[in-house]
């Protein structure tokens, strides 16, 4: 029985790995992706979330434009990251499928109460804009959503947008604190695993090496995606952080980490969106989330370029 999920996305090109590993795998059915404002304006997410489906021969997957904006603060784009396009680094046909007329939080209230209890996974790439405004418009979806499996935050690598917030978070703290207080299953992919999931040149050349117009895809957004980091952090290569999420959905053993209490600053400017980790247990907040520390980096590239393969 495949396993139910829905795709909260910015891409971004990590974005679009983690959506390509989505849809080459059986064991998932993916039930709709919503687009959230994030590393590129909503218009843009919106085109390359659908830019993706299409590359996958995947036209019969829904795709939804949501919010457009954060809850309460301005909207931050990483264009310095994912280019202009959120997509750069190979061209690819202007998207012929349709965006769906509905929005994507209603997408996400309507499909959660149509579902059994549990049924249903959430995967948020980006911003969690989306999803905290589903929870806040409709308070009974919380106990239908089987558990949250996100890309954000950071504790030990610290943040990547200020020197204590990652973007995903940084984005909108207001409605990360929403997700994370929610009572709903968490687990989090924070920078502090996504940093150890580094690509090298051997890596992307597998992906090329594919030979085929996917693979092609893959290594080009990862060329382009990864100089920024590199230049940044003088690392060999960078982070492919947002298919971690897919990844633990088909073999979460390739993850360690701990079941921790983690709340969201949305207070002090200086520290506004950190993820407060209470990784030694230092408080008696009660745990919320599976925060991931580590990962078996072989493992995750040979399951996604064996993935990547089938497309
Ligand atoms: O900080 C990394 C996260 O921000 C990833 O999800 C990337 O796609 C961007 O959205
Ligand atoms: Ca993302």
């Amino acid at each position: 029985m495949a396993r139910k999920i829905i795709i909260d996305t910015d891409p971004g090109q990590d974005d679009a790995v983690a959506i390509l590993l989505a849809l080459a795998s059986p064991d998932l059915e993916v039930q709709g992706i919503t687009c959230v404002a994030g590393n590129v304006p909503l218009p843009l997410t919106s085109k390359n979330a659908r830019v993706v489906c299409e590359l996958a021969g995947r036209t019969d997957v829904p795709v939804y434009a949501g919010c457009d904006r954060p809850l309460a603060r301005d909207l931050v784009t990483a264009e310095y990251v994912h280019g202009k396009t959120g997509l750069d680094g190979i061209e690819l046909p202007e998207p012929q499928m349709p965006l769906q007329d509905q929005h994507a939080v209603d997408f996400l209230i309507e499909t959660l109460r149509a579902h059994p209890a549990g049924s249903v996974t959430l995967c948020p790439l980006g911003p969690l804009t989306n999803i905290a405004t589903a929870l806040q418009r409709a308070p009974d979806i919380a106990e239908k959503i089987a558990e949250i499996v996100l890309m954000g935050g950071a504790y030990f690598e610290v943040g990547n947008t200020t020197p204590a917030a990652e973007f995903n978070i940084h984005v909108d703290p207001q409605a990360a604190e929403i997700v994370f207080k929610s009572g709903v299953p968490l687990v989090v992919m924070p920078l502090d695993v996504t940093h150890k999931a580094l690509t090298t040149r051997a890596r992307v050349e597998a992906f090329r090496n594919l030979g085929t117009r996917v693979g092609h895809a893959v290594a080009s957004w990862t060329d382009f995606f990864e100089r920024f980091d590199m230049a940044k952090y003088g690392s060999e290569g960078a982070p492919l952080h947002d298919p971690c999420v897919i990844a633990y959905l088909l073999k979460p053993d390739l993850f360690m980490g701990r079941h921790i209490n983690v709340e969201i600053e949305t207070t002090s400017e200086l520290t506004m969106g950190m993820t407060v980790a209470d990784w030694w247990r230092v408080t008696d907040r009660a745990p919320n989330a599976m925060f991931m520390g580590d990962l078996d980096a072989n493992g995750f590239y040979t399951l996604l370029t064996e993935r990547i393969a089938r497309l």
